[in-house]
């Protein structure tokens, strides 16, 4: 009962952090972290509006793929040697923790230059943002309707974590 209780304060605890601490994002969405040229993902990220704190979700076969955080210089020349960051889950979450620009490339040979790399901007979040947000599925932007400038993001996940909770309650109740 104990456990129940503690894994039920934590699925509640975790669908609220995806409602308060940002938006979260699937790179390339239902199409993942592919080489297979299925996306481009300097259009898939050029159509987003990433602030601090958003979380990135790198999804793909951890046998064919990887990603690695680089340089400037690293990403524009497919370099895979000399990675600040290297993730290899195959369901990798990434925070943007900072203003400013992320690079993210594919370290397996020959994957970078097919296209498997992306650069993401992150700004801080501001009262007044008028730039175009994602769409509506992506990510519900509600940081107009606090003055206070903190961003209300509601995500994918967020609701999906929150749909999951709603339902593991109704299991416990029926
Ligand atoms: C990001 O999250 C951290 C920890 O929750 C918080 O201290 C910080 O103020 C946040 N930054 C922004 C820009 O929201």
């Amino acid at each position: 009962m104990a456990f129940r209780k503690s894994t039920l304060i934590f699925l509640v605890m975790l669908a609220l952090c995806g409602v308060c601490f940002g938006a979260v994002y699937r790179v390339g969405d239902s199409n993942g972290w592919t080489s297979r040229g299925l996306v481009d993902y300097n259009e898939w990220a050029s159509t987003k509006d990433f602030h601090v704190n958003d979380t990135l979700i790198f999804a793909y076969n951890n046998q064919f793929h990887n990603v690695m955080q680089v340089t400037t210089q690293d990403f524009e020349s497919c370099n895979p040697n000399s990675p600040i960051a290297v993730y290899s889950s195959g369901s990798d979450t990434i925070t943007l923790d900072r203003p400013g620009n992320f690079y993210f490339l594919c370290g397996a040979p020959g994957h970078c230059r097919a296209g498997q790399r992306v650069e993401i901007m992150a700004t801080l979040p501001t009262p007044d943002d008028s730039s175009p947000s994602a769409s509506p599925t992506e990510a519900i932007s509600a940081s107009s309707a606090l003055s206070n400038g903190l961003a209300l993001h509601f995500s994918k996940l967020g609701l999906g974590v929150t749909m999951f909770v709603l339902s593991t309650l109704l299991g416990f109740v029926f």
